[in-house]
């Protein structure tokens, strides 16, 4: 019991039941460990503790530590509220005592932004690299299809034709932002509270310059009121997962049209595949399915923490417990969704020449029609207008713009020669583009290096 002087009964157990977040914050149990070691270190420095009773509190923490990772300590949520009261009730157990002077000039509030605060750097940092792997996997999927033609969309309505390499690059792009995104999430959560005490700091001469340092913060919160009742970099967090795992999502939804019959383009390894309980036919892509399936719980976390803080008056408020059942939730969703879309990529087998036949004279390729005429001296309105005639009559002959006659196309502009007819030829469709950032073979091998001396 935490603060038993003032209470003439304990807790009812269902309210403790009720309350007690230590099922889910034990998750934060080795940054509590460090917290209360930098925090007793600092005590022992300004002379509130003795160097002995310092030492005597690291050693008690660092065994709880261990009895905890294999799993001799097993703190019970029936019988504690929190993980902060667990360690410190256990430590007394340990220890005697000397455990009772650890809380000096702390609260469980600056302990708790603490704790979360450090668990959320380490994680940010490590989705860095998860995402880097996702990334570098792509790059080498990409590698061998610079030069494999698919339809680009608009409208999911074949616009113009792409390369494969060209798709992924375009994710590994936005995988990019997304590890920006879990930097300013680290950059965000890198202050210390520590020394904020429960809401107003303390008359204790605590070095906060010292805790800080010890935990590796790069600076203090210059504000108690708002250190203790800022979960920002919370909110930080579950947005970065969102827009993390809708990235994801968007390439499951194509991966799963890419596994479709109708597309015919990607089989996926056998291991990474389902089948069906009742037609032995089916191989299903289920984890590109569940990918997109948990983005929308992962949406749903962001925005309930949302609307927990939205009418929290300062400082610290109990609502504020409720942080961590979310974050925790979208952080292992995103973690796990990064590792199962690599793995798909692994023993994907992609059909190259699925489209070489298909797109080969393709309606597709009539802004590049457009674009000769314009060369030719015709304004493009005038052009546009013209290659619609040419696209309306293949319509209604039925036939592929590879199909039609040179005589046919002069009907429509007497400019039109041998060179407008090699257009169509899908093979060279590609490496006519011009500017940077397109699908030209070249430039996206180019850009694969970059990508490849960036990621390392
Ligand atoms: N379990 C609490 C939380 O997660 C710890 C802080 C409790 N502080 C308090 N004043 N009751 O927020």
């Amino acid at each position: 019991m935490l603060w038993g002087g003032r209470f003439s009964k304990s807790l009812n157990q269902k309210a403790l039941e009720f309350s007690s977040s230590l099922s889910f914050d034990v998750t934060l149990m080795e940054e509590d460990i460090e917290v209360s070691l930098a925090h007793s270190a600092m005590l022992a420095e300004i002379g509130i503790l003795t160097k002995e009773e310092a030492q005597q509190i690291h050693s008690g923490l660092e065994k709880i530590r261990n009895e905890f990772l294999n799993e001799i300590w097993k703190p019970d949520p029936a019988q504690f509220e929190d993980i902060h009261s667990a360690i410190e009730s256990h430590l007394k157990e340990l220890i005697g005592e000397t455990a009772d002077k650890l809380h000096t000039g702390r609260s469980r509030n600056d302990q708790v932004a603490a704790d979360l605060r450090l668990w959320t750097k380490k994680n940010a940092d490590q989705l860095k690299n998860t995402i880097t792997e996702l990334q570098k996997q792509l790059i080498k999927t990409a590698e061998e299809h610079s030069e494999t033609i698919i339809p680009g969309y608009t409208h999911l309505q074949r616009a113009q034709p792409i390369s494969f390499a060209f798709h992924l690059l375009a994710y590994v792009e936005m995988l990019e932002r997304d590890k920006q995104r879990m930097q300013f999430v680290l950059d965000e959560a890198n202050v210390s509270p520590l020394g904020c005490g429960a809401l107003a700091g303390s008359t204790l001469p605590l070095d906060r310059k010292s805790t800080a340092q010890k935990l590796g913060f790069a600076k203090n919160s210059a504000n108690a009121l708002d250190a203790i009742s800022d979960r920002d970099f919370v909110l930080d967090f579950l947005n970065a997962c969102s827009v993390g795992m809708m990235h994801l999502s968007r390439l499951s939804e194509e991966i799963i049209l890419w596994t479709s019959q109708e597309w015919k383009f990607v089989r996926l390894s056998d291991d990474v595949t389902t089948g069906s309980s009742l037609m032995p036919q089916k191989k299903n892509s289920d984890l590109a399915e569940l990918i997109r399936g948990k983005s929308g719980r992962v949406f749903g976390n962001a925005f309930g923490f949302l609307s927990t803080m939205k009418s929290l008056p300062l400082s610290y408020n109990r609502d504020f417990q409720e942080d961590k059942e979310p974050l925790f939730d979208s952080v292992h969703t995103y973690f796990t969704s990064l590792e199962v879309m690599r793995l798909m990529f692994i023993g994907m087998e992609i059909n190259a020449e699925r489209f070489t036949e298909e797109l080969n004279g393709d309606f597709s390729l009539a802004t590049d029609l457009a674009d000769w005429l314009v060369l030719k001296g015709v304004p493009f309105r005038q052009a546009h207008h013209l290659v619609g005639e040419v696209v309306k009559l293949a319509e209604t002959k039925k036939c592929k713009l590879n199909q039609l006659t040179l005589d046919e196309l002069n009907k429509i502009s007497a400019l039109f020669d041998e060179s407008a007819l090699q257009l169509f030829d899908i093979s060279s469709a590609l490496s006519r583009k011009k500017t940077f950032g397109s699908p030209n073979p070249e430039m996206v091998r180019e850009q694969i290096l970059l990508w490849k001396k960036k990621l390392g």
